[in-house]
Order: C-alpha cells, then sequence, then structure tokens
C-alpha cells in the first residue's frame, strides 16, 4: 500500500518590527547588538543570536569561525550551549537570529542552518517546551512558534530506541 503524505506548518512575517510583541522586538535588538562581535573574518557573515529563558534572562551568541573553517560554530549553537552550562534548568523559549553580511544588515530574515535546527530541536526535546524562532531581516521579520518545524521528519533521542529484530 503506498500513501502520499505532506507537512506543513504555518508562520508570521512581519514588515514593521513595531507590530513585534515587545519582548520579541526585545530580543531581536539585543541579537542585532550581538552580532557586530562576531568573529568572522572569512566569511564576513556575521550572525547574532539571542535566547530567551523562562526567568526572563537573555543569553547570546555570535558565530565564531577559524581558520581550520570546521572548527568554527554558529551564533546559535553557541548562545545554546552558553545558557545549558550556565543556567541549567531554565528552559529556552524563543531564540532572536540576525545576520549582517559585511556592514550590512541582510534584508531577508536568515534561517539556522541544518546543524542549528538539530541542536535547537534537541534543546526542545530535552526540555518539552516549543521554541519560537524570531528570524530578523532588515525589511522582514519572520516568526515560526516551534524549531521542530523547521526540522520535519526529525532524528532525535527516541530514533535511538530502536526494537533489534
Ligand atoms: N552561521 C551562523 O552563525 N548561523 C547560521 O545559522 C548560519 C551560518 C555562520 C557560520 C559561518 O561563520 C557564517 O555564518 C557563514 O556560513
Amino acid at each position: 500500500m503506498k500513501q502520499d503524505k505532506s507537512i506543513s506548518f504555518n508562520y508570521k512575517e512581519f514588515d514593521k518590527p513595531e507590530d513585534l510583541d515587545p519582548a520579541d522586538l526585545e530580543l531581536l535588538e539585543k541579537a542585532r547588538e550581538i552580532a557586530l562581535n562576531a568573529y568572522a573574518p572569512y566569511s564576513g557573515f556575521m550572525v547574532g543570536a539571542a535566547l530567551r529563558l523562562e526567568s526572563g534572562k537573555i543569553i547570546s551568541g555570535t558565530n565564531v569561525e577559524n581558520a581550520a573553517f570546521p572548527s568554527g560554530i554558529c551564533a546559535e549553537r553557541n548562545a545554546i550551549s552558553n545558557a545549558s552550562a550556565n543556567h541549567p534548568g531554565d528552559k529556552p523559549e524563543a531564540i532572536a537570529i540576525v545576520a549582517f553580511s559585511g556592514e550590512k544588515h541582510s534584508s531577508e530574515p536568515v534561517s539556522p542552518c541544518g546543524n542549528c535546527r538539530q541542536v535547537i530541536a534537541e534543546e526542545e526535546y530535552r526540555n518539552g517546551r516549543k521554541i519560537r524562532i524570531i528570524l530578523g531581516g532588515k525589511n522582514k521579520i519572520r516568526i515560526i512558534e516551534s524549531g521542530g518545524d523547521l526540522l520535519p521528519l526529525q532524528f532525535n533521542s527516541e530514533s535511538l530506541k530502536i526494537t533489534p529484530r
């Protein structure tokens, strides 16, 4: 038997930052600010990520590149690792992501890469809590209610519980 299936998700787009929830706007501003501290001499692509925890604390990170290219790390994973290590139990509820190419704020929202989607999905899974993704472009802001929406049919700890046959 063959079944055709499909997966879709809803997200929101804003063209004016003023229309955002004030807490989301604050997070976006923090991501924009921290992006300027990115160490991205190889790509010139500077990314800032700001994570809001349940307590209201904001933890941020940037991408940090390396001459040995794969040793570099993305902004999102830096922010998540920082929060996990320094604020255990304080669950992330939202992450804002902003990118600059050189001096220029990207006009379109930039989505997290595949590795970061995987890490965001793990964070949601281990905390049993969705993380709202706020993607800030210069002319457009996109909000996705759960990181898991960006990684359908994901691999997670459940996948490791394979029943041997
Ligand atoms: N980068 C991030 O920090 N986050 C993403 O989700 C996409 C890519 C960084 C990695 C690298 O330093 C630069 O952007 C160009 O790929």
